[in-house]
């Protein structure tokens, strides 16, 4: 099966007094924005109160990827569906009810992500195969941006892109990715990039997106 690279740039260390800027630089050459939300209880770090999410979320120009780090994702997951995210993820670890959340998230219209942090093992979520239109494999711990991304995750990627077998599911990876490191998680099977730190600092934000989209689409 051929397999569609998506890059969504994480604004996380972007400039937060112009995100309406931030986002446009980077919207040509783009699939969606990937939204951090923090709460500072499920990660040590706080972003975005609901309301400036929302005021986020009407603005951007490009479709949003909420990656939701909140305790009580079951609440909280389908009033980011109901603000029009084109693309909800919650994580496992902070979801009571997982698949009746899922369900919510996607009867409002959303898909439906789910998250594993890297101390969580994928096998015992694979039972959600079915119910999911994403996967997101953390290659850091969740709360900060700019941290190296964890090698042993691989294997993970591995064993998620085996359990998605022929679904047109998305495998997505988070933390550390950038020029050195696409091509290895794009070799384990992960085909939707989320890259912070790499898009932001670099000189031309643009470029950055399509040199990793052209290292992740070469290991294809
Ligand atoms: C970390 C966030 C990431 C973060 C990635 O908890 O979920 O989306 O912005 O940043 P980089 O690409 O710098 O690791
Ligand atoms: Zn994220």
């Amino acid at each position: 099966m051929t397999r569609e690279i998506r890059i969504t740039p994480s604004i996380l260390n972007a400039d937060f007094t112009d995100l309406g800027s931030e986002i446009r630089r980077i919207s040509e050459v783009s699939d969606l924005v990937h939204l951090d939300v923090m709460d500072n209880i499920f990660v040590p770090n706080f972003t975005f109160s609901f309301e400036a999410a929302s005021k986020i979320v009407s603005d951007s120009v490009l479709p949003v990827d909420a990656h939701l780090m909140v305790m009580n994702c079951d609440q909280i997951g389908p009033q980011f569906a109901e603000i029009g995210c084109s693309s909800v993820t919650i994580h496992s670890e902070a979801t009571t009810n997982i698949s009746s959340t899922l369900r919510t998230i996607r009867s409002l219209g959303s898909r439906a992500g789910l998250a594993i942090k890297p101390g969580t093992d994928i096998d015992d979520y694979a039972s959600f195969a079915d119910e999911v239109d994403m996967f997101l494999i953390m290659t850091v711990e969740p709360g900060f941006g700019g941290q190296s991304f964890m090698e042993p995750m691989l294997q993970k990627i591995s064993r998620t892109r085996s359990i998605i077998g022929n679904r047109p599911i998305w495998l997505q990876v988070d933390g550390g990715i950038s020029l050195k490191t696409i091509e290895q998680a794009a070799q384990a099977g992960a085909d939707t990039f989320v890259a912070g730190s790499a898009v932001f600092s670099a000189e031309d934000p643009a470029s950055m997106v399509t040199a990793l989209r052209k290292l992740a689409e070469s290991v294809l």
